[in-house]
């Protein structure tokens, strides 16, 4: 992966290509004019003729002058005005036009914005990312240097190798996403769970289906009925000295959800493998917390299993009881990560934590209305939401808080259980999920967050690729770091 480096000052640097930001109508950012001179008088024509004016995509890269320290220019458009989101998309966009040079410079860190280095790292090695294992001729960047030159370049190499365990961690969780269901069973992702458990130190427990009836996994043992692949409940724990805060964090791990006997129709299904997003995002962020040391407890659970329609399956109308006894008439097996956070839910809220945060591909419904990119939030606790939506703002990754409406909750009612798993109501399937899951926190605050758009991106562009995203492992992380800070009194 690239190395950063901190570099010369700028009268002194030189190489093979120097990356400058500019702003919208051609407005210099920091070392941009020294870039422009040693273009020489061309440069306005050059930037007519690309059609670069400074908007935030742009990338216009230039060769310098015969006696110009650097071989070529990159003029990075950050748009009207800058914040950490636009450098992080900038260094994406930057990425990408020279993934296939090996020494890179930058003045981007010199943008007068809280965070600039951390955000551009972050973009810039997000965007280098590839999922290639499965191609004959793989592609990797040839990047092997970014050096921060011009002014504080020390603290900018500082920041961003401090940025560096969180964007690993998406990458595993990019990684984990990517990987078809045919080669991600539970067993392989609990395999998973404990390679990161040997390399951080932390503890795992993991649960295979003989002990779910001791374990009263009853809802997970109901979705896992219909697959020939047996289901895990992943336990992962990192618990540093003198913790400031105990987070805990539950993750859907559904590795392909076909609907059950509920079957979904085939263009329905193209996507499921990515159903497993939320466990994924959850090995990814506590991968990152242990890798930073935050002094903060935490308590990561993913129930793991295939929806498949097996002989055995679970079908509308059968009852399964998760661990905490809230009975559930399953009434479509396809409101299956639910019933498998009901049990999630269940063991988290045991152990008291601070905080438990929920993350999963959970709904269509969220889906449909917040699009691709933005996921929703839930929460029975404005002050952890408020948590969560602070952490969110630094990273970039939006969410939007939807509400948990108590009269919603009785289109749920049973008539023989205690819930029923899907709604009477044709719309807020969302929020019906969600107020589901509140039945299985207990007194805990808790907050619910629905991937089901962004965990995939599907267009290329800045840091995102096409595919799994990794998206909610820098919140998560972002939040863990905000909890380890010791309240004053
Ligand atoms: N995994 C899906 C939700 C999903 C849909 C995620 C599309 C990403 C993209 C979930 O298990 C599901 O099937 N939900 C149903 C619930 C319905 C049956 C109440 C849905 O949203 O249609
Ligand atoms: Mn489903
Ligand atoms: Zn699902």
């Amino acid at each position: 992966m690239v190395e950063f480096t901190a570099g010369a000052a700028l009268g002194e640097a030189g190489g093979k290509v120097l990356a400058v930001p500019v702003f919208s109508d051609r407005t210099w950012g920091p070392g941009a004019e020294a870039a422009a001179d040693a273009i020489g008088s061309a440069l306005d024509s050059e930037f007519d003729r690309v059609d670069f004016t400074g908007k935030l995509g742009q990338v216009a890269i230039l060769p310098g002058s015969a006696d110009s320290a650097f071989e070529t220019y990159a003029f990075v458009g950050l748009g009207e005005e800058a914040d950490s989101e636009t450098i992080r998309q900038a260094a994406g966009w930057l990425a990408r036009s020279v993934s296939r040079i090996d020494h890179v410079s930058t003045t981007l860190h010199m943008v007068d914005v809280e965070g600039a280095a951390k955000a551009f790292a972050e973009g810039f090695l997000l965007a280098l990312y590839r999922f290639d294992k499965y191609r004959s001729e793989p592609q990797p960047s040839k990047v092997e240097t970014m050096s921060f030159v011009g002014e504080n370049v020390d603290e900018a190499k500082a920041a961003a190798d401090a940025a560096r365990p969180a964007v690993v961690g998406a990458m595993l969780t990019r990684d984990l996403i990517n990987e078809p269901a045919n080669a991600k069973s539970p067993e392989t992702l609990a395999g998973v769970a404990a390679g990161v458990a040997e390399e951080h130190s932390l503890r795992i427990k993991v649960y295979e289906p003989d002990e779910f009836a001791a374990e009263r996994f009853g809802a997970l043992a109901g979705v896992a009925a219909g697959a020939h692949n047996p289901a895990r409940m992943v336990e992962l724990w990192y618990e540093p000295e003198d913790p400031q805060a105990f987070l805990a964090l539950v993750g859907k791990g559904i590795v392909f959800d076909s609907g059950g006997l509920s079957l979904k129709p085939a263009t329905a299904m193209e996507d499921m493998k990515t159903d497993m997003s939320g466990a994924a995002v959850v090995f990814g962020a506590i991968k990152a917390i242990a890798t930073l040391g935050l002094p903060i407890k935490v308590l990561a659970i993913t129930p793991i299993t295939e929806n498949m329609p097996g002989g055995n399956a679970t079908r509308p109308g059968d009852v399964l009881v998760p661990r905490n006894g809230t009975s559930i008439e399953v009434l479509n097996t396809d409101a299956e990560g639910r019933l498998v956070l009901a049990d999630g839910l269940s063991l988290a809220a045991e152990h008291q934590p601070d905080l438990i945060v929920d993350i999963a591909t959970l709904t269509g419904a969220c889906h449909v209305a917040l699009g691709d990119k933005i996921a929703g939030l839930w929460s029975n606790d404005q002050d952890a939401a408020r948590e969560v939506l602070k952490a969110s703002a630094r990273t970039g990754e939006r969410f939007w808080q939807m509400p948990l409406p108590a009269d919603y909750r009785k289109a749920m009612d049973s008539e023989i259980a205690d819930i029923k798993n899907i709604s009477g109501a044709r719309h807020g399937g969302a929020i019906h999920a969600a107020l589901f899951l509140e039945e299985y926190v207990g007194e805990n605050r808790w907050v619910h967050l629905d991937i089901a758009g962004p965990a995939r991106w599907t267009e290329e562009e800045h840091y995102q690729r096409k595919g799994g995203s990794g998206f909610g492992v820098r919140t998560l992380v972002a939040l863990a770091e905000d909890l380890s800070r010791p309240v004053l009194a």
